[in-house]
């Protein structure tokens, strides 16, 4: 069976991660009879420049035919004084919303190695494992109306809708029971109902879910401002957060530094089973295209390399081999090996590239180790 990848480089310090995923995604084909064909498609700000928009009909007919996408990052200042139709990002969301990729699956993991690179201290973050699943295709980011309008007395006015419907809060509450069901059996659902009627609708949804099909799992509610809060405080309480898009945007953010570095961590999203058999998915790094950096050979890859490890879990159902990849991740990380945003102070750093091959060395002893044991 082969499997077809496709990926997309995207804008600055993307096309950098991508190059090293690549390489990982090559080593499963050669080493664990993966068999993957990948191909390459534009998305963004480059896709922008070469075809005058962010989302090119290629792009979005090569990703309907894939297995699984992996994305790098989009947008860059060079693209920000663009109309916001034309935008890079609107090539990210075009993608997520053409495939219904509703669940977005953002693990913030310590790995134990990186506790000291975390601006929180050691005790609150060390062993940390929580799962925000995050809705992707509704709420504001795609609610209507929206704009910015002139009035007539010349002031403006600017407006998004904040809209769900009861069937896209209960298919995101099943994606996070069902992976409670897999960890430690909770799920924290996080909203403002005190003040936003349709997250009171979420609040209730979600329970109702619960009661009927999750009986065996603990259901908890919290609003919004009190769980960034409580993620800073005592991460470690929670097992599975599942919010709505906008709130899951800032909150993986959030999470992600309590991993050591927003360059760790990895993210799927994956839309409902086709009738086929097959889930539409995508995995990216949840961090940005870091302009600043871009072009340098500085990028941490370990985010969109984590981001093919839980591809290999998700879209292949390859569980061994997304723990042999995390596995050499871990190893890479004790044996002190850095990139500079995971560096504390005084440590020696090594470059985008060096970390991959470093990856790849790893993934070759213990693939060695295994073999002869
Ligand atoms: C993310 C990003 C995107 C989002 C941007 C780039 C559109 O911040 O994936 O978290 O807001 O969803
Ligand atoms: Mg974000």
């Amino acid at each position: 069976m082969t499997r077809n990848i496709l990926l997309l480089p995207g804008d600055g310090i993307g096309t950098e991660v991508v190059a090293e995923a690549k390489k990982v995604i090559d080593w499963f084909s050669a080493h664990r009879g993966l068999n993957a064909k990948t191909d390459e498609a534009l998305l963004g700000g480059c896709a922008y420049d070469a075809t005058g928009t962010p989302f090119p009909k290629e792009t979005l007919e090569k990703a309907r035919k894939s297995d699984a996408i992996l994305l790098g990052a989009v947008g860059g200042p060079k693209w920000e004084s663009l109309d916001y139709s034309v935008r890079p990002e609107r090539g990210l969301l075009g993608i997520r919303k053409e495939l219904q990729l509703f669940a977005n699956l953002r693990p913030a993991l310590c790995f134990d190695a990186l506790a000291d690179s975390s601006t929180l201290k050691r005790e609150v973050i060390a062993g940390l494992d929580i799962m925000i699943v995050r809705e992707l295709t509704g709420d504001v980011y795609f609610g209507e109306p929206r704009g910015v309008e002139t009035l007539p007395d010349g002031t403006r006015k600017g407006y998004n809708t904040l809209v769900y419907t009861s069937p896209e809060v209960q298919r995101i509450a099943r994606v996070a029971f069902e992976l409670a069901r897999k960890r430690n059996g909770r799920v924290c659902s996080v909203d403002k109902a005190n003040v936003l009627e349709a997250t009171e609708m979420w609040r209730q949804e979600v329970q109702k879910i619960h009661d009927e099909e999750y009986p065996d799992t603990q259901l908890s509610h919290m609003y919004v401002d009190n769980a960034s809060m409580q993620l800073v405080r005592n991460p470690r309480q929670f097992d599975v957060m599942v919010t709505t898009n906008m709130f899951g945007d800032i909150l993986s953010d959030t999470a992600s530094m309590l991993t050591g570095s927003l360059g760790m961590l990895p993210s799927a999203s994956l839309g409902a089973k086709q009738a086929d058999g097959r889930i539409p998915s995508l995995y990216e790094p949840v961090h940005g295209s870091a302009p600043d950096i871009a072009g340098q050979n500085k990028a941490n890859p370990l985010a969109t390399i984590l981001s093919v490890a839980m591809m290999l879990r998700y879209s292949f159902d390859l569980g061994k081999d997304a723990d042999l990849l995390e596995a050499a991740v871990r190893n890479v990380l004790a044996k002190g090996i850095r990139t500079a945003d995971i560096a504390v102070k005084g440590e020696k750093t090594v470059t985008t590239s060096e970390m991959g091959a470093a990856v790849l060395k790893t993934l070759d002893e213990l693939n060695k180790n295994a073999k002869a044991a």
